[in-house]
């Protein structure tokens, strides 16, 4: 009489159909497991913590489908993350403070020829400024023909980006520059006004949800380059802005904060904003 081996056979089934290609040996990304796998622990507590319901779960998995789909995820991600990236990249550094670079910035804006004049409308709305200063290594010596990256928004409200949203002609009010031989610069401009990121997709209605508006303080974009530095990618804001302390993208820095100096007769007129951008050399110069 044959003995029936219920566990054998259920073991060759289980076998059959779990037969699976050989992956090989599993090797751990240790960055991955350094950074990632205390951000999954961090969820389970505060799931188990706050009671998280399977109805809520779903909502997650629902909006993470949303944002996937409608595109919005470098949006989502420069919202919520980009500012603490730039915060930790640049906690070691002797160049002025940075800031996150955003999604707008587009390469190959005009190169302008002195003096200076930021492509623009010629009924360009908003106040006229001029932006100036000067461009240092740490010690105070000038970075002569350092290159400035300039862009910003327009001054319609909310404010809008050439290249971006489509009412501008391309490369409106984005230039580059260089500094002169004392490292000293100045780009005349008109002063950019508050706008908001896109609030009509997931990542506006999660900003809702969070009790949290959808603008951006005004800001002037940087990025200024020279051989033997580290590129300083920064935004300049405006003393006085009525979203510094609510920025939906947590970008503004103290640092940043400056005071337009209002028209007067040796400004001929125009408004003055005075920055002076200190460079940090690369490791190798
Ligand atoms: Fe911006």
């Amino acid at each position: 009489m044959r003995t029936f081996c219920t566990l054998c056979v259920r073991g060759s089934i289980v076998a059959a159909k779990t037969a699976v290609p050989d992956f090989g040996a599993i090797t751990a990304n240790p960055r991955a497991v350094e950074v990632v796998q205390p951000l999954i622990d961090e969820v389970r507590r505060s799931i188990m913590a706050r009671s998280v319901t399977y109805e809520e779960f779903h909502e997650a998995a629902a909006f993470l489908l949303d944002v996937g789909a409608s595109g919005e995820m470098p949006l989502l991600l420069d919202a919520l993350f980009e500012a603490a990236v730039d915060a930790s990249a640049s906690r070691v550094s002797s160049a002025s403070p940075s800031a996150i670079e955003g999604p707008y910035y587009v390469p190959g804006a005009p190169l302008l020829e002195a003096p200076y004049v930021m492509p623009q409308r010629p009924d360009e709305p908003g106040e006229r400024l001029l932006f100036t200063g000067s461009v240092t290594d740490a010690d105070g010596a000038p970075v002569p023909a350092a290159l400035l990256d300039v862009w910003h928004s327009d001054a319609t409200v909310p404010g809008t980006y050439s290249n971006i949203h489509g009412d501008q002609p391309d490369f409106n009010l984005r230039g580059r520059l260089h500094a002169d031989d004392d490292g000293h610069f100045a780009l005349q401009t008109i002063q950019p006004v508050p706008y908001t990121i896109p609030y009509e997709g997931p990542t506006g209605r999660l900003l809702s949800a969070l009790g949290r508006h959808p603008w951006r303080p005004a800001h002037i974009h940087v990025k200024v380059s020279a051989q033997g530095y580290r590129t300083l990618t920064t935004q300049i804001y405006f003393t006085g802005d009525q979203y510094l302390d609510s920025d939906s993208a947590n970008a503004v820095k103290d640092e940043l904060v400056i005071p337009i100096e209002p028209a007067g007769a040796d400004h001929l007129g125009t408004a003055v904003l005075r920055y002076d951008f200190r460079l940090q050399p690369t490791p190798s110069a």
